[in-house]
């Protein structure tokens, strides 16, 4: 099978960096006083799935020659079914761990990295003591014990590290994960047919290392970009499949590379599910686009194709809109070999920009007969939201995300561990409107630029519905070339907000009081501060 071909990359001296501790990226405050007495198991919860999950640095092999030194999740599985924890072979991806509606679950996290972790559960409706928030970091050697119940809908839900100012250099390392909560249906591929495809860009060296952020000072500001695709942890660029249907569980695991996904054969994309599970009904996009840390469900059929067929799922190329002023970049279009932006500062060279062209992923259909299925007519309503119930329906709270003091900020805000201003209190069993603005920022750039590109925008604790898009600020050609490619139907948790936009979305907040976050979901964003509290009470 021929390799996967990202964009080859031709530069000389690219630095190697070793994972830890360079990795660590500057010390922000208000990390050290993590929350002491959580994360404790309780003896009178009753677990039916138990896991021990530990973070490691370990050497893996990823290509010929020398090993690839990652992060991973090393997982145990102590009570529960087998089939509820798969880890991956030869990936540096953590287990994919499956459970059910009403399941409860314990899982036992053991950090032996050299510096702070705590794990979140994405999409995940549970406790704020549950959910992961940088306060609870724990230290090298420390264990937090997570104990919840499976509330959510099924779907593919993932797990990540989130310790501020650190979340993104670990997920690069290698510690993701996915939470897929099974669905009883026999009307959905299931088994061999029910595939997981997460995708993220990566730098490596000549000596088979990861490099992250090694490249010129405005890599930061845009967020990390690869020249290398993974798709699960590995570099294989095709699989085999049966003559059959398939689900495609894909996640967008990547730092800050946004995907416009097609079939290379022309197909239109068949969606059958979001972030928070299967929609009311099958939707047909011509292409989609995926921003960092959004899911989607994809059906595709492969029965009818003859024996050696080749379809490969494309990211197609897009004006994403980034405009980093003194990078001069503004509407820069992908072409392949493009945006050396590293290169061009005289450092060691980054990757390709945002809304490059590349092939993701080749299905090569076997002779081997599969299941095949045809696709439902729906799947069962999705109850909208009661906007007019909500407690603000002409007057949503407004979250600007824009750039201002060399940073990016909501609200003209940075992160506080601690801190919840006074707009970000909510009320329980209450449902609000929030209208999100990407503002973009002054004239920082030396061609008097405005600094601005996509923020995918992310909720903790709950999934929420988005009402509308009003995108009359976005640059046309931006809008153009992704405006067929939203799902804002069923549920989210993670949508894209392109520059100039403005999306509402309506939330309800039940069961759960406390401090949960909502932030930036580019990991480069989110470390430098696009990050803040929310408090139910
Ligand atoms: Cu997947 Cu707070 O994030
Ligand atoms: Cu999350
Ligand atoms: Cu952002």
């Amino acid at each position: 099978m021929h390799r996967k071909e990202f964009i080859k990359f031709s530069g000389v001296g690219v630095l190697a960096a070793a994972l830890s501790p360079s990795l660590a990226l500057c010390n922000f405050s208000g990390q050290n006083r993590s929350v002491k007495g959580a994360g404790k198991a309780n003896p009178d919860f009753m677990p039916n799935l138990e896991i021990e999950l530990t973070s490691v640095q370990r050497d893996i092999e990823l290509f010929p020659g020398q090993k690839t030194t990652v992060f991973t999740y090393l997982s145990r599985m102590l009570r529960g079914d087998d089939s509820s924890l798969q880890a991956l072979q030869n990936s540096y991806l953590g287990p994919i761990i499956k459970v059910k509606q009403g399941q409860k679950v314990r899982v036992i996290f053991k950090n032996q990295l050299s510096e702070e972790s705590i794990i979140h559960w994405h999409g995940l409706h549970i406790p704020h003591e549950m959910d992961g928030h940088p306060m609870y970091v724990i230290d090298r050697d420390e264990e937090f014990v997570y104990e919840f119940e499976i509330n959510n809908r099924p779907g593919t839900y993932w797990f990540h590290p989130h310790p501020h100012g650190k979340t993104g250099p670990q997920v690069y390392g290698g510690l993701a994960g996915l939470f897929i909560v099974e669905d009883q249906r026999d009307d959905l591929p299931s088994a061999d047919q029910d595939v997981p495809l997460v995708i993220q860009d990566r730098i490596f060296d000549d000596s088979n290392q990861l490099v992250y952020l090694q490249g010129s000072p405005m890599e930061r500001m845009t967020g990390f970009l690869g020249n290398h695709l993974m798709i699960n942890g590995r570099p294989d660029a095709a699989m085999n499949v049966v003559k059959g249907t398939y689900r495609f569980r894909i996640l967008n695991g990547s730092n800050s590379r946004i995907y416009k996904l097609a079939w290379s054969d022309g197909e239109h994309l068949t969606l059958i599910g979001t972030d928070g599970g299967l929609l009311a009904a099958p939707l047909k996009k011509p292409y989609l686009m995926l921003g960092p840390g959004e899911r989607v469900e994809v059906w595709r059929d492969f029965s009818e194709h003859p024996a050696g067929t080749e379809i490969t799922l494309q990211s197609l190329s897009f004006n994403s809109g980034t405009s980093m002023g003194m990078m001069g970049n503004r509407g820069m279009r992908g072409r392949g070999m493009g945006g050396m932006m590293g290169g061009a500062m005289g450092q060691a060279p980054a990757g390709v920009e945002n809304g490059a062209g590349f092939d993701l992923f080749t299905f090569v259909v076997s002779n081997t007969a599969g299941q095949k299925m045809s696709l439902p007519a729906e799947f069962g309503p999705i109850k909208p939201l009661n906007i007019a119930e909500a407690v603000n329906p002409n007057a949503p709270r407004q979250f600007n995300f824009h750039f201002q003091r060399m940073q990016w900020l909501i609200n003209g805000k940075t992160f506080d561990t601690y801190e919840v201003a006074d707009w970000e209190k909510v009320k329980l069993n209450t449902t609000e409107i929030w209208e999100f603005v990407n503002g973009g920022g002054g004239g920082m750039g030396m061609m008097g630029n405005r600094m601005q590109m996509p923020h995918p925008v992310h909720v903790h604790g709950l999934q929420f519905q988005i009402i509308d898009r009003d995108p009359s600020g976005v640059p046309a050609d931006v809008w153009r070339d992704m405006q067929e490619g939203f799902v804002d139907q069923g549920w989210q948790d993670t949508f894209l907000l392109l520059p100039g936009e403005r999306v509402r979305i309506a939330l309800r907040f039940e069961d759960f009081k406390g401090i949960f976050l909502y932030h930036c979901h580019n990991l480069e964003h989110e470390d430098m501060g696009m990050m803040r509290n929310y408090e139910v009470i």
